[in-house]
């Protein structure tokens, strides 16, 4: 396996006086796919909130190339390599999906690295070419979500965040926007996947990791863990299926 690209250790995130995460210990290597599972509320935005700087974490807790990075500003982030498809996607709405997709390379603050160009990004998903003059609030929310994810590739990352791409999705568009995660880890980037769908996220990533209640709770290769195994982690000892 290849070096370790992030990782979080002994995690702890708070909103206010509540306390979301409890001791995270988790990692990711480059062109990883691994997968975060778990039930609402378990933590995996705030998992994914607290690598990207969007909240305030001690600088030991992150490493980005075992630099201490927790805490760090987003565009601070961004401009290391980490970007993110926030969960509702966050379009520019009133502006076309080119404009979206431009804003990305007009501040992009990386360089080319990863090589990813309008051109490219429309390569992957066709759609968005067909319908680049289209003001994104017209797009289907599949298509919307094409762009989140264009926009997220435009900043050059090799840690691409990903929080619940398939969420309210038909499966035909699931199925398609699944599609373009092994090309995209081809290139390289590393991919975390917060998904809702357990069977979905198995097949699609090297490694999983299930979380509940803050905590991690199963972690292993996506191919070698029993649904059992998964349902346990997921829903708490307690509420195993017998
Ligand atoms: N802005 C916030 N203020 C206070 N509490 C929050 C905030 N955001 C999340 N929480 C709480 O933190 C915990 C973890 O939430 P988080 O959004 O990380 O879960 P999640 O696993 O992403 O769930 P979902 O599948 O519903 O998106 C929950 O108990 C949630 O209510
Ligand atoms: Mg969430």
């Amino acid at each position: 396996m290849s070096a370790v690209l992030l990782s979080t250790h002994g995690l702890v995130a708070r909103y206010g006086d509540f306390q979301a995460l409890y001791g995270v210990d988790f990692e990711i290597a480059a062109g990883e796919v691994v997968a975060l599972i778990g039930a609402n509320g378990a933590g995996k935005s705030t998992l994914l909130k607290s690598i990207m700087g969007l909240l305030r974490v001690a600088p030991d807790m992150v490493r980005l190339d075992g630099r201490p990075v927790g805490g760090a500003k987003p565009h601070k982030m961004v401009a290391d390599g980490v970007a993110i498809v926030p969960e509702g996607r966050r379009l520019f709405t009133g502006m076309s999906v080119e404009d979206n997709l431009r804003v990305a390379i007009d501040h992009a603050a990386r360089p080319r690295e990863q090589g990813w160009t309008l051109e490219r990004v429309f390569g992957l998903f066709p759609m968005l070419r067909e319908k680049r003059a289209t003001p994104v609030q017209s797009l289907s929310g599949g298509q919307q979500q094409m762009v989140a994810i264009g926009r997220a590739l435009l900043n050059q990352p090799r840690l691409l965040l990903c929080d619940e791409i398939s969420l309210g999705l038909a499966p035909k568009v699931v199925r398609e926007i699944y599609q373009s995660i092994p090309s995209i880890s081809q290139t390289g980037t590393a991919i975390v996947l917060v998904e809702q769908d357990v069977g979905l996220a198995q097949s699609a990533s090297d490694r999983l990791y299930c979380m509940l209640e803050g905590r991690i709770t199963l972690t292993g290769r996506s191919s070698d863990i029993s649904r059992d195994a998964i349902g346990e982690a997921y829903f708490g000892a307690s509420h195993a299926v017998a």
